[in-house]
């Protein structure tokens, strides 16, 4: 009689997963289209179908919209960050949140100060430029400490953003802009920025709302391999 119950549920979640087109079979990894005869992939759990799209989804943003990502929102990506794995539980991170436009504004003016003046000139012509973060309206710095802590504010890192694709908000890794942020022209902004005594910064992510949809880029499938 179970088995019976188990196999009726079965079939129901089949067709109602294949009724609706998001189903995201075809991206779970199975490599199976979504048709009401195959029940292994999304319709043994759509959860994962919905986690899996959420990451196949993701694309690094350059440009967004003006407004900052509302506090409500950033405070759930905020613990979705902190609730990362860490070695020991150590929790090697310090977060600071940059969405006020006269901050990023500031870090920007002074960036472009320190460039050649050939690209300074390309940057006055770009009328898409908004900021040196990728355009971003809100910024997350993450520091760890002076020797240590890289992967694991590196896992942060992908749960932040995976939990912003996953509410329709953009991301972009900034590690190009440590060569500025480092430098004494940007000790102000590293002041404001206050990392815990001992912690350097080690990378930024941009966050917004998009203004583009850019296209995944290829990926090399042939650095995986099973041990035989
Ligand atoms: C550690 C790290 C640093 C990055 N730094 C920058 C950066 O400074 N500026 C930038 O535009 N993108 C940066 N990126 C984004 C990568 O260019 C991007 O992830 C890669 O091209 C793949 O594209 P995708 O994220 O759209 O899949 C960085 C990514 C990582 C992981």
């Amino acid at each position: 009689m179970k088995k019976l119950v188990f196999i009726a549920l079965t079939a129901l979640l089949a067709v109602a997963c294949c009724r609706n087109k998001d189903c995201g079979c075809k991206s779970c990894g199975c490599g199976e289209a979504c048709s009401c005869a195959e029940t292994k992939c999304c319709m043994a759990n759509t959860d994962s179908a919905v986690v899996v799209k959420t990451i196949m989804a993701r694309r690094s943003v350059r440009q967004y919209k003006a407004e900052p990502v509302r506090r409500d929102q950033m405070d759930v990506i905020l613990q979705c960050g902190i609730n990362a794995p860490s070695a020991m539980n150590r929790q090697p991170w310090a977060l600071r949140v940059a969405d006020n436009p006269e901050f990023l504004n500031a870090c920007t003016q002074t960036w472009k100060e320190t460039l050649p003046e050939e690209r300074q000139a390309e940057i006055a012509a770009d009328s898409t430029f908004r900021n040196m973060f990728r355009n971003a309206p809100t910024v997350v710095f993450i520091g760890a400490p002076e020797n240590w802590g890289d992967l694991d504010c590196g896992l942060l890192g992908e749960n932040m953003m995976l939990a912003a694709q996953s509410m329709g908000i953009g991301t972009c890794c900034l590690g190009g802009l440590l060569s500025f942020m480092k430098t004494e022209a940007a000790a102000p902004y590293m002041q404001q920025i206050a990392l815990p005594e001992g912690y350097r910064l080690v990378y930024a992510i941009a966050f917004g709302y998009p203004d583009e949809s850019p296209e995944a880029k290829p990926r090399d499938a042939s650095v995986i391999q099973y041990l035989q």
